[in-house]
């Protein structure tokens, strides 16, 4: 094992989700203004980074973002709470920042029908895919399209508005655990949670109408007993396979 597996190991080992935090030891902020910065080199989809950190770190706001957590103990005693959000709405920004890098990257030398090929993921792709109505109708005329393709060649079956939407979960997700371990390096600990009234927290922290919150995310230094139990996973014959 090299020495970074191993320190990634022990890593992985001593994250443990917790749920109480100590009140009295000093927690440095930046840590989570450092951790966050490394979230956003996460993985994301197509590089469309429809993804939203909101730091929750007053006491007066916490107390009232936690009451909206179902008063869990991860959020009431958490010294900072990290909304982690997506912006569907997000995509004609993504998709302009992604083409404006993509052009002033081309080498001189590369030929235009080469450059026009690259370009067409962003000009025609995305929009397809990302362009979606209110009540999906589009979407009914994806999947049609790419049920007929796949009967006659390999095709992406996840075309769908709700496709898209696991999309910038899955994607915001991955930052949430960068995040996670980032938080554990820096020497304090995390909870994620799902368990939170959405509609109230979006009206309270005046969220854009198209925000959806992914994850809240609790992090200080552990508290006694912040550990509720021993780590139990299913046997890893259950779950990994050879194919
Ligand atoms: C998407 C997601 C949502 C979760 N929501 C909550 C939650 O609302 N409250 C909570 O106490 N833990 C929550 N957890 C933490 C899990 O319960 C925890 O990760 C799991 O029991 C495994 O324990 P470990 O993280 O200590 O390894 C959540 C975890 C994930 C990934």
């Amino acid at each position: 094992m090299t020495t970074d597996a191993k320190y990634f190991d022990d890593l992985v080992q001593a994250r443990r989700s917790v749920r109480i935090y100590d009140q009295e030891q000093e927690f440095d902020h930046n840590a989570v203004q450092r951790s966050l910065e490394r979230a956003t080199l996460s993985p994301n989809s197509s590089n469309m980074q429809m993804w939203e950190f909101y730091r929750i770190s007053s006491d007066a706001l916490k107390k009232e973002v936690a009451e909206n957590c179902m008063k869990q103990k991860a959020a009431t005693t958490a010294r900072e709470l990290v909304l982690f959000v997506v912006r569907p709405s997000l995509w004609k920004d993504r998709t302009a920042f992604n083409l404006d890098k993509m052009k002033s990257s081309f080498p001189e030398e590369m030929e235009d029908k080469d450059k026009n090929r690259a370009l067409s993921y962003y000009q025609k792709l995305i929009p397809i895919l990302y362009n979606n109505d209110k009540l999906g109708v589009r979407s009914v005329f994806k999947k049609l399209y790419s049920w007929y393709v796949g009967t006659k060649r390999p095709m992406v079956r996840q075309v769908t508005k709700t496709d898209v939407r696991v999309t910038l979960h899955k994607s915001v997700s991955l930052a949430a655990m960068t995040f996670m371990y980032s938080m554990k390096a820096e020497g304090y600990d995390t909870c994620p949670m799902e368990g939170f009234d959405s509609k109230r927290l979006k009206k309270l922290l005046d969220l854009p109408k198209d925000a959806e919150i992914s994850m809240i995310i609790g992090c200080g230094p552990a508290g006694e007993g912040g550990v509720y139990n021993d780590r139990v996973r299913v046997p890893n014959q259950e779950v990994i396979f050879e194919r």
